[in-house]
């Protein structure tokens, strides 16, 4: 059995703290998509950790972590991201698996991510510039490399051939500011340690698990307004972040899959280029970014805030078909006299409660609803019943509107801050 946990918005949800604190009740943690654009913050006791690439399973003792093949590996920053965790987790190879089918990201996928951003100028997407966008389109373009390939003889003949072409790319692209070499030797040397790792067929031994009567948590990244389908393209990421994107990414049949638990922050944040229809460019949006820490945990860019959007997250829900929500961050939200969730869109002069096909290139006015705000204190201590009314009424509004349970709320970083509502 499969549940599935991921970001309904446009990332940084806090899928890491709730992967992390949900992860007892499972067996295996999976990573299906995505790469090390990622960035999962934890906090336990007094402790802070960022995960890129590796699953948010990895601090409880006895669970596996697999590292899926639709995830883009790249070799020196997953051993960076073993350096930050191996004391807190000395068992880490015993418990961390990686499929031989994930995709490397090699020096020049960076270098090409790098060279496309810089050719767009204003327009550019915004990436975390770690090479994602270039190794997934050498995947759909069958020219990328596997981690398994790595173990075949001919790795380094194909390996030069696939640089080659990227050089021809970047020469393209006018891009100079590289230094290959320098790379390349880091990147070996990297890779050399991850062959050391447990490579695997992580397609059957997730299927075994699961005939095995074991229980497994797909964990997301990105969120699903960066979907490379679905999101506000072409301002996404080059994955598929959506539940959909589970089966392709572990091998799995739509029909194990038991759960989808959706994460939203009771407000919006975007960090990169693209629309944002509820953004706030004002002494607000500046508020909920000092108070919520808003900036990027792989990148440190600030994030951009604004206003909880229920379109996009009635959309998102939508798609995914949640069965669960989570929601995050709403202690950011104290002491803030009115909260506002647009409710509707309206476009060319008519409302409406869909998102529009090319959001990029529509004129989208939110309509908002106010709620009281939910005063000076928002504390988990106390469980739900301790919470303000106007809180709850802010929770009975998303969960009537997106006709779906809130079953977990949270209040702090810290994994203990948290009310998990048993209805
Ligand atoms: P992820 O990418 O979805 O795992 O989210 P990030 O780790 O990028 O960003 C979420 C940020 O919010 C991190 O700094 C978390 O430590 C923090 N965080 C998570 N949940 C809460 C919460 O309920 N309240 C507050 N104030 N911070 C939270
Ligand atoms: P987590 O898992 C927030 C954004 C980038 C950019 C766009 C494309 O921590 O929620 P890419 O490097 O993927 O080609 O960038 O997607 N982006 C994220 N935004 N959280 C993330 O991951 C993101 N991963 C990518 O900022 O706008
Ligand atoms: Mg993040």
């Amino acid at each position: 059995m499969v549940d599935v946990i991921l970001g309904l918005q446009w990332g940084d949800e806090g899928k890491g703290k709730i992967a992390d604190f949900l992860t007892p009740q499972y067996d295996i943690v999976a990573r299906f998509q995505g790469g090390p654009n990622a960035g999962h913050s934890l906090e336990f006791e007094g402790k802070k950790f960022v995960l890129n690439t590796i699953p948010s399973g990895i601090f409880r003792k006895g669970i596996l972590n697999i590292i899926g093949n639709g995830v883009v590996v790249d070799p020196i920053r997953l051993l960076a991201e073993i350096d930050r965790i191996k004391d807190e987790c000395p068992d880490y190879a015993e418990r961390l698996l990686v499929s031989k089918k994930a995709h490397l990201i090699l020096p020049t996928h960076r270098i090409l991510d790098a060279a496309s951003e810089a050719s767009k100028g204003d327009a550019k997407i915004g990436s975390t510039l770690r090479g994602i966008g270039p190794t997934y389109r050498d995947k759909t373009g069958r020219s990328g490399l596997r981690i398994g390939d790595a173990l075949e003889a001919d790795f380094i003949d194909r390996y030069k051939q696939t640089v080659e072409m990227h050089l021809t790319q970047i020469a393209s692209l006018g891009y100079t500011q590289f230094n290959l070499q320098e790379e390349e030797t880091a990147f070996f040397a990297a890779l050399e340690d991850l062959k050391k790792l447990q490579l695997v067929n992580s397609e059957y031994l997730i299927n075994e698990a699961i005939q095995q009567g074991k229980k497994i948590l797909a964990e997301g990244a990105q969120g699903s307004m960066l979907d490379v389908e679905f999101g506000s393209y072409p301002f996404v990421t080059s994955s598929t972040t959506l539940a959909g994107g589970v089966c392709s990414g572990l091998g799995v049949a739509p029909k194990q899959i038991r759960k989808v638990y959706g994460i939203f922050k009771s407000y919006c944040t975007r960090v990169g280029g693209g629309p944002f229809p509820t953004e706030l460019n004002d002494d607000m949006g500046e508020l909920l970014r000092k108070k919520g820490h808003e900036f990027g945990a792989t990148t440190g860019r600030p994030r951009r805030t604004g206003w909880l959007d229920m379109v996009a997250l009635k959309y998102t829900c939508m798609l995914n078909g949640v069965d669960e929500l989570i929601m995050m961050k709403s202690d950011v939200m104290c002491d803030i006299p009115e909260v506002k969730a647009a409710t509707s869109y309206t476009i060319h002069g008519e409302e409406t409660n869909q998102v529009p096909a090319n959001l990029c290139s529509t004129d989208v006015l939110p309509n908002y609803r106010t709620f009281t705000g939910f005063g000076a204190h928002l504390d988990h201590s106390g469980g739900f019943d301790a919470l303000p009314d106007s809180f709850k009424d802010y929770i009975t509004f998303i969960e009537e509107n997106l006709n779906t349970p809130i079953r977990v709320i949270s209040l702090g970083p810290e994994r203990d801050k948290t009310i998990v509502r048993n209805k």
